[in-house]
């Protein structure tokens, strides 16, 4: 997670066996404000962008392959999902958010929209 930012962290379910993962452990849940994918793997859970970076592939109708990247349904880039990065190599970078398992639940923190996030 990159420390310089601040989180608004949401709220998405009460409890991991609360979120509803496909066979393939993507799930597409609600934040204010956006649709994202959460994703399970080995016991972890990871957040981004429901939308693929290349042509707007659904990212939890793809799967998660054995090194933890997260494939597009569509065209099959790969994508790291613990930071975005295209592992497939094309160039393209996934928008990923933090979760945290706490014990009133799990949270998905989103970056908080400041004019000047830019310059840090
Ligand atoms: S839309 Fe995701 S790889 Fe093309």
């Amino acid at each position: 997670m990159d420390t310089n930012k601040k989180y608004t962290w949401h709220k998405i379910a009460d409890s991991i066996a609360e979120i509803d993962f496909s066979a393939s452990g993507l799930a597409m849940l609600q934040v204010p404000g956006k649709t994202i994918c959460v994703a399970r793997h080995n016991d972890q859970l990871f957040a981004c962008t429901q939308k693929c970076p290349h042509a707007g592939g659904i990212m939890a109708d793809g799967y998660i392959d054995a090194l933890g990247n997260i494939v597009c349904p569509l065209h099959r880039y790969k994508f790291s999902l613990q930071n975005g990065r295209n592992t497939s190599g094309e160039g393209y970078y996934l928008k990923t958010y933090p979760v945290e398992i706490r014990e009133n639940g799990v949270f998905v923190g989103l970056p908080e929209n400041n004019l000047f996030g830019w310059l840090k």
